[in-house]
């Protein structure tokens, strides 16, 4: 996997695995169309970050440009797709329907097409923990049903994986979906909890807690799913001779598709969170706690077998090591 596509290179997830793959010396293509869903001068200086490397190139266009992804492929030859741009996020997806419509599946099969035209080895893609919806049995199994979504974000991520599975049956070409679970770190998404909370701590605003504290996540640092995905773009997925289509597996396939869970594989409270960051920064926050919010799941908890045994690999960072160098990161950035 010499060259790899990465999409949504200029996001969170895709600046710090390009900064990976380019130190083991491959080259990297990212496409991001740096859009203003959050403040695109982060996007821009994540991406300053990698344009240094005269092994990464940029391509700025949106995903949904079929004709523009077409030319994609035949300008390079890829050996592995990364796809990491989406519309993100949960809540906004009740606000901004088509925008998860226009990325997320209208983007997503132009991927699958340059894979299928481009002669690509592997396409990973990323899913979400979000697809388990309504499910309560913990720790969340990829062999366990997920058809049960409670936001349109998280049906155009288990949509993903469908669409993905028919590209590995009909094509053969093989694909790894990965469903992430609460990701932070350094160079954080601006619209997810501990970024919110941190600016608005620090502006001495009171921070919102939804369910009224009640909830539970498997938070997981950055550079954790970052060893996770470049595992994973190596290990090509083969059939499971053993899957059987009178007791469907949902993890695997008679075809080359897999997904995993990538999670810290450890349930936190939220209020447990929020007390790290308080400790890190040294401020106590005014919290505003709130209702439950419509699309949002109570608790994530990421049962990670499946990649332990098959890339050797579970996240290991705790959140009071992770907050501390999220909070570093947002000192340094914002010189605070
Ligand atoms: N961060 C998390 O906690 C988390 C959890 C589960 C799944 N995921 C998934 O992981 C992936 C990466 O997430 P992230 O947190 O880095 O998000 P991000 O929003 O920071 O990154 C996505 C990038 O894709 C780009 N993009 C979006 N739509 C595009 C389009 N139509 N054309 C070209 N570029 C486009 C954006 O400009 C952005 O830079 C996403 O697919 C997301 O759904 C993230």
């Amino acid at each position: 996997m010499k060259t790899i596509l990465i999409t949504g290179a200029a996001g969170f997830i895709g600046h710090a695995l390009a900064k990976r793959l380019l130190e083991q010396g491959r080259r990297v293509v990212g496409l991001d169309n740096l859009n203003d869903y959050y403040d695109p001068q982060l996007k821009r200086d994540r991406l300053a970050e990698l344009t240094v490397n005269p092994l990464f190139s940029h391509v700025n266009f949106d995903m949904a440009d079929r004709a523009r992804m077409a030319e994609l492929f035949t300008e390079y030859s890829f050996d592995g797709v990364v796809n990491l741009a989406a519309q993100a996020g949960v809540r906004y997806s009740l606000i901004n329907p088509h925008s998860y419509v226009d990325t997320n599946l209208v983007g997503f099969v132009n991927i699958l097409e340059g894979c299928r035209h481009g002669g690509v080895k592997h396409l990973v893609y990323a899913s979400s923990s979000s697809v388990y919806g309504a499910n309560t049995k913990m720790p969340f199994s990829v062999h366990d049903n997920v058809d049960h979504p409670v936001s349109l974000y998280a049906a155009s991520k288990k949509a993903n994986e469908l669409m993905a599975h028919t590209y590995s049956h009909l094509f053969n070409i093989p694909t790894t979906g990965l469903r992430f679970f609460t990701v932070y770190g350094p160079w954080g998404r601006p619209d997810m909890a501990l970024f919110l909370f941190t600016r608005a701590m620090i502006a001495g605003e009171p921070i919102n807690i939804f369910n009224h504290g009640n909830m539970e996540r498997d938070f997981t640092y950055i550079d954790d799913i970052v060893e996770g995905v470049v595992r994973v773009i190596d290990h090509v997925p083969e059939p499971n001779p053993n899957w059987q289509g009178d007791s469907p597996d949902p993890g695997t396939s008679y075809c080359p598709w897999r997904v995993f869970n990538i999670g810290n594989n450890n349930k936190e409270k939220l209020m447990r969170y929020v007390e790290v960051l308080e400790n890190c920064l040294g401020i106590e926050a005014k919290k505003n706690f709130l209702p439950m919010q419509d699309g949002d799941v109570p608790a994530t908890y990421a049962n990670v077998d499946d990649l332990i045994r098959e890339v050797g690999f579970k996240p290991q960072t705790t959140i009071e090591e992770g907050v501390q160098r999220f909070v570093d990161w947002y000192r340094a950035y914002y010189r605070i």
